[in-house]
């Protein structure tokens, strides 16, 4: 069985893993986390975790733990194939069912740019028949003020209302069934027939930076829903890759780029000027759009919308952009739900003087933690002092911990070094529980099941503790998987002490060399669903840790390398054989 990446990552990238998780446990919200009573074991408190940085689960009562897939083959007793098949059906995903199928979806780039290029000029020529395009051109320039200069810009078009004008069009231009289907212009019909895809919608085309128009997205001109229709993943399109307006914006950004929303928000912006804006597609900030865009600017101002997804959605895509090390801006827009709305209200100019008033991450936290306190309340004071350091504690920089507390400090007027002892307690009581949590766990393991999962580890405690801490963050941090690809780091499978270990190693090697970005959903077909907990764990423990920086790897695999050696000593028992056998390494060595 091979899952092609592409499906895989599109469950990823269409599967909320609190929906799935929710439908069989009851979560409730704790910090930024989701936590429930554990469906594998039997429990009166909850030790069950969903963690929304990372999109996965823990249980640190039973160590069950993993992503979405990892989830659905406890919860449905499923092999990884068949979970991923349960979790695709829920997503409305097809997986190609045989190998033709699967050559099929390999439809060349190349082809898939023809086709959609052909399908925008056709929607083109649709919106701007003075005709069929009546209503569509009413819409765009009536109703949404778009100048026709813009229109164009931005290839905007109609998809008539009719089942088969752009089915019909495509096959006189030589497009077979197959292609239009995967290209996700066609769906086929019960009885066999191919129809257009999208009806009666204005048309925004999606350009890749190289210009080749990728994908689709179509708006109705009235309340019916969905109010979007987006072309799902082809050969030549990943959602969780693009930017829409990237191919404008990428000229005018290097120093910083608006992330918005909304397609409209982005032509709203560039038809007031603004042409540093993009937005993502229908679907949240990915890991893989944040590192993109290290590629072109290097700050980034989020412009979400108003309403509290939209805030709630600025909190995750700070996180993740602070992850690719760019710095954050946050703009907040009052009396307009989105910046589209803002610049029809206010006009372009006020817009641009805002601009200037964004505000960095901590200070958005901040506000939205000080939301219906009053500071000259005691009791609220107190409470405000409290979320403060909570978000004061998440920084994993002392240096920008220190910062916030002198900011903090002057904001609640509280004497730093009070503020202080408060970020330090709560970074200890964290630490703290984290560790009880943990050896909850331990005694769990030994007094009913053992290790199962690595049997090794009791014989090694202290190399296995090692193993974690380095797959943990090989687990988490890009930059070290490749430094241990191009031996930048040295670590071999051989340095690893437990079978187990060394497999993990093997695994995140493997996958980080695959093609494209690391997924951690494709570790699933390497290991059971009781491995993946012990992979979730090892993460998870290091998330949670404030120190991650490289001293902290290079420590830990110079420490490991000597228990393997002392190992390897006691092993054979003998110190002559463990001479000979260095002396034969070194001989090959000058072979
Ligand atoms: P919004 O609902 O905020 O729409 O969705 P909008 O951009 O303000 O659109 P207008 O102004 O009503 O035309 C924001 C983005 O989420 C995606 C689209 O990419 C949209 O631009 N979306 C929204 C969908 O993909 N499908 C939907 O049904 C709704
Ligand atoms: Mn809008």
């Amino acid at each position: 069985m091979l899952i092609p990446r592409e499906i895989i990552e599109e469950i990823v990238a269409r599967t909320d893993i609190n929906d799935v998780i929710g439908s069989y446990v009851t979560l409730k919200r704790a910090g930024s986390n989701m936590q429930g009573l554990c469906p594998f074991h039997s429990e009166k408190s909850p030790s069950f975790t969903v963690f929304s940085r990372t999109n996965s689960f823990y249980c640190f009562g039973c160590g069950a733990g993993g992503d979405a897939i990892n989830f659905v083959m406890r919860a449905e007793n499923l092999d990884y194939p068949s979970a991923v098949e349960f979790l695709a059906t829920r997503a409305g995903i097809t997986i190609p069912q045989d190998k033709n199928e699967v050559a099929r979806m390999g439809m060349s780039r190349k082809r898939v740019y023809e086709m959609n290029l052909a399908a925008a000029k056709f929607f083109r020529e649709n919106l701007f028949d003075k005709e069929v395009g009546f209503e569509a051109m009413n819409y765009l320039a009536g109703t949404r003020k778009l100048s026709p200069l813009i229109i164009k810009r931005f290839g905007l078009g109609f998809a008539p209302n009719n089942f088969f004008a752009l089915t019909n069009h495509m096959r006189s231009l030589g497009f077979s069934e197959q292609e239009l289907i995967d290209g996700f212009l066609c769906g086929k019909s019960q009885k066999g027939n191919l129809y257009d895809y999208f009806r009666n919608r204005v048309i925004f085309p999606i350009i890749d930076v190289t210009g080749n128009v990728i994908a689709f997205g179509g708006r109705v001109m009235d309340d019916s829903k969905p109010k979007y229709l987006n072309s799902s993943d082809t050969p030549g399109f990943k959602k969780s890759k693009n930017l829409f307006a990237l191919n404008y914006a990428k000229n005018h950004c290097s120093e910083q780029i608006i992330l918005c929303e909304g397609y409209m928000d982005v032509i709203a912006l560039h038809a007031a000027g603004v042409e540093n804006a993009v937005a993502t597609l229908g679907t949240a900030l990915t890991s893989e759009q944040a590192r993109m865009l290290t590629k072109y600017t290097k700050k980034v101002i989020l412009l979400y919308d108003s309403d509290d997804a939209g805030q709630r959605a600025t909190d995750r895509a700070i996180q993740i952009l602070n992850e690719v090390g760019l710095e954050v801006r946050i703009l907040k827009l009052n009396n307009a739900k989105d910046p589209d709305e803002y610049i029809r209200k206010f006009g372009a100019e006020r817009f641009k003087a805002l601009l200037g008033e964004s505000r960095t991450g901590f200070d958005f936290k901040v506000s939205r933690a000080l939301v219906g306190l009053d500071l000259q309340i005691p009791d609220d004071k107190i409470k405000a002092s409290k979320a403060i350091c909570d978000i004061i504690a998440d920084s994993t920089s002392g240096v920008e911990r220190e910062v916030f507390l002198a900011k903090a400090s002057e904001l609640l007027k509280l004497p730093i070094d009070v503020l202080r002892n408060n970020v330090e307690m709560t970074i200890k009581k964290r630490v703290k529980e984290f560790k009880q949590n943990e050896s909850k766990q331990a005694q769990m393991s030994i007094k009913h099941v053992g290790d199962r999962v690595n049997p090794d580890a009791i014989k090694n405690i202290q190399a296995n503790a090692l193993e974690e801490n380095i797959l943990g963050l090989l687990l988490i941090y890009d930059e070290y998987r490749q430094s241990v690809i191009s031996g930048k780091i040295e670590l071999t499978p051989d340095d690893f002490v437990t079978a187990f270990g060394k497999k993990v190693f093997e695994a995140i090697i493997e996958v980080a060399k695959s093609n494209g970005e690391f997924l951690y959903a494709m570790l699933g077909q390497f290991f059971t669903a009781e491995e993946m907990g012990r992979l979730e764990k090892m993460r998870q423990n290091r998330l949670s840790l404030t120190e991650n920086g490289y001293d902290v790897l290079d420590v830990s695999i110079s420490a490991l390398k000597s228990e393997r050696d002392k190992k390897n000593s006691t092993d054979s028992g003998d110190k002559f054989a463990t001479l000979r056998a260095k002396q034969e390494q070194l001989k090959n060595k000058r072979k």
